[in-house]
């Protein structure tokens, strides 16, 4: 089921200079600029609270020095510090403006981020969804998928808590610092001199760390493509009944993930225990100076009290600054796969093309056009294919599997560029139009049916969005659906299950078929468009499809030769080469003939 070998994306990020990193995360600034404002008033409110959470330790100390006045509670003036109702009047002040502009920092910081992500979203996807096919090829379905919402909500652990924490954690050290030298220079020294050793050790371990949970990360992220493929293929892992092969291959996957994850939990122990250990040691230290410094007269209770509240505050701040700096380089990871993959070139469309629709006749040439897929560049898949479908004609490609009859059909779509030779639509090479308007004049009905997961009526109007019913209606007519869909209690409000298991694949065809009619398309592409149905049915389909290809040039693979004998041309494909054309009349009479030869088979088997 693994289709590619995927994941390549996440193994380079780990090996990416640190440089670029960081670059990629500036460009993040730039979902910040439209809430500059709100961001500003967030970090306003920010320093705010920081400094009213030291003015507590402070107001402490106080607290402790002042004595009882007997003019009673009320009446005490507000500046009075050595007044101990009117410190216990001022903290309460602090608290309460503490808890307003708390809660106005979180809120205008939530404000910011929630609006900035919900933008990188829509960018991440709608840049995402114009990637060329061969991206596609290359990436796992599961993997993408885990960009667009882990990789996000990593970023917005990152941005909303993380990032405004750390900032708040930084200034208390900081003012805190400053505040310790006005309470007592020696002892803010003695302090300052564990602090270094603090430091360097939490740069290296968490230079480590990052290392370590970007790959736990990327671990995961393989576990989940294993979810994703299976669930998604669940009837074939069912049928080949290979519940145990993929619960061992998810299980040992998730072993590996476990067992790089336990290593970061061992070094994060490792450095969180270390950093609480040098917090006590520091107290114990600060504490043993204090008391010999309150012998000598130099300082008295209320400062000790101040400086101590003041010192676990701070030590409390340096002791968390390493685990909201994981979560920063988390994020970090995070934004710079998101910007990876905003950085790949995509295909050149208009995500929402205005206008008329692209007036072209239909007519296709393919002059001597060779192909083959990037993914497998030594496998020619088209070697030397030339034909000409003049406007409204019919040319159909029949020729044994594997011939390269579903990759013409890719080709006419633009789904990939010859890699020599050229394909031109009405006289003018295909790569000159835009793709979106070009498209928007196709119509295919493809091999393999996958409908999505709404009711039938959104699933036919996917070929012309914003349909009335009517229309609907009408296609579903012309494509012989009507009345097996009316047949449903619900209608064309039917649900259809995810991907459209709920239907038989002939039913899934016809809705397919409906939606291809609704879109009105100049150019119609049908890749074995019937093959899914019975005789009877088939003949009454053939019939819809009939009057559909009138006026309109199209082009149709099919296995069964008998639906491709109305056909103007018929070109034989085999092995990238076209290897006979003509009408079924002048093919089967060429009795050494590839054509001659499947239609014998076919009638043989019939
Ligand atoms: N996405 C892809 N990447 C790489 N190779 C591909 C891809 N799709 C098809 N091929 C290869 O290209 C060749 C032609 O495939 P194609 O689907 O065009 O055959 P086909 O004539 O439509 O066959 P069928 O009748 O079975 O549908 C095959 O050898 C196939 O393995
Ligand atoms: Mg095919």
């Amino acid at each position: 089921m693994a289709t590619s070998s995927g994941g390549g994306a996440g193994d380079q990020a780990i090996h990416r200079p640190d440089k670029a990193s960081w670059r990629k995360t500036l460009r993040l600034f730039r979902y910040l600029r439209p809430h500059l404002g709100a961001f500003v008033a967030g970090m306003g409110c920010l320093l705010v609270t920081s400094l009213l959470s030291l003015a507590f330790p402070i107001l402490l100390g106080k607290l402790i020095n002042a004595h009882a006045s007997g003019g009673g509670f009320w009446s005490a003036p507000i500046t009075d510090l050595t007044n101990i109702d009117s410190v216990a009047k001022l903290l309460i002040l602090v608290f309460a403006f503490q808890a307003a502009f708390g809660f106005a920092r979180i809120y205008f910081f939530g404000l910011v981020s929630e609006n900035a992500l919900a933008r990188l979203r829509q960018d991440t996807y709608a840049h995402l969804i114009r990637m060329p096919m061969l991206f596609y090829a290359q990436h796992r379905v599961g993997e993408l998928n885990s960009r667009i919402s882990a990789d996000v909500a990593l970023l917005q652990e990152g941005m909303t808590t993380s990032l405004a924490e750390l900032l708040r954690q930084v200034l208390t050290i900081t003012i805190g610092i400053s505040l310790l030298t006005m309470v007592s220079v020696q002892l803010t020294l003695t302090m300052l001199a564990t602090l270094p050793v603090v430091a360097l050790v939490a740069v290296f371990f968490g230079r480590w760390i990052r290392k370590l949970s970007k790959q736990v990360q990327d671990r995961i992220a393989e576990t989940n493509v294993i979810v994703d493929e299976t669930l998604q293929g669940i009837q074939n892992v069912k049928a080949f009944s290979n519940e145990g092969y993929e619960a061992g291959r998810y299980g040992s996957a998730v072993l590996k993930a476990r067992s790089l994850a336990l290593k970061g939990v061992r070094w994060r122990g490792a450095f969180v225990s270390f950093i609480i250990f040098c917090m006590f040691g520091v107290i114990v230290f600060i504490i043993w100076r204090a008391v010999h410094l309150m012998a000598d007269g130099a300082l008295n209770m209320g400062d000790i009290t101040s400086f101590l509240a003041l010192s676990i505050m701070i030590g409390a701040s340096i002791a968390s600054v390493p685990e909201l700096v994981t979560t920063m380089l988390k994020a970090v990871g995070a934004t710079e796969r998101l910007m990876d993959l905003q950085e790949g070139e995509t295909e050149p469309l208009t995500l929402h093309p205005a206008g008329a629709p692209l007036p072209i006749r239909g007519d296709i040439v393919f002059e001597q056009v060779a192909f083959h897929y990037a993914t497998r560049p030594d496998h020619a898949v088209l070697r030397d294919v030339s034909f000409h479908a003049r406007p409204g004609e019919r040319v159909a490609l029949v020729g044994p599997s594997g011939a390269g009859k579903s990759t013409v059909a890719s080709l006419v779509l633009r789904f990939h560029d010859p890699v020599k030779g050229r394909i031109l639509i009405d006289g003018k090479e295909a790569r000159a139009y835009d793709l979106a308007a070009l498209r928007g004049r196709m119509s295919i009905v493809p091999q393999e049916v996958l409908l999505f997961g709404g009711t039938i009526r959104e699933n036919i109007a996917y070929g012309k969005p914003g349909a009335p019913m009517e229309e609907i209606a009408e296609a579903a007519r012309k494509a012989n659906a009507h009345d097996f869909i009316t047949a449903f209690p619900d209608g064309y409000d039917t649900v259809v299950g995810e991907r459209g298991v709920q239907l038989s694949g002939g039913q899934r065809q016809r809705i397919a078929i409906a939606r291809a009619v609704l879109k009105d398309p100049a150019i119609l592409i049908l890749d074995e468009a019937t093959s899914a149905l019975d005789t009877a049915s088939e003949r009454v389909v053939q019939e819809a499809l009939d009057k559909l290809m009138e006026g309109r040039t199209s082009i149709v693979i099919a296995h069964r030769l008998s639906t491709v004998r109305r056909a103007d041309r018929i070109l034989v494909l085999d092995q990238g080469r076209v290897l006979e054309s003509g009408t079924h009349d002048e093919l089967i009479a060429n009795t050494g003939g590839l054509y001659h030869s499947l239609s014998r088979l076919q009638l043989a088997g019939a």
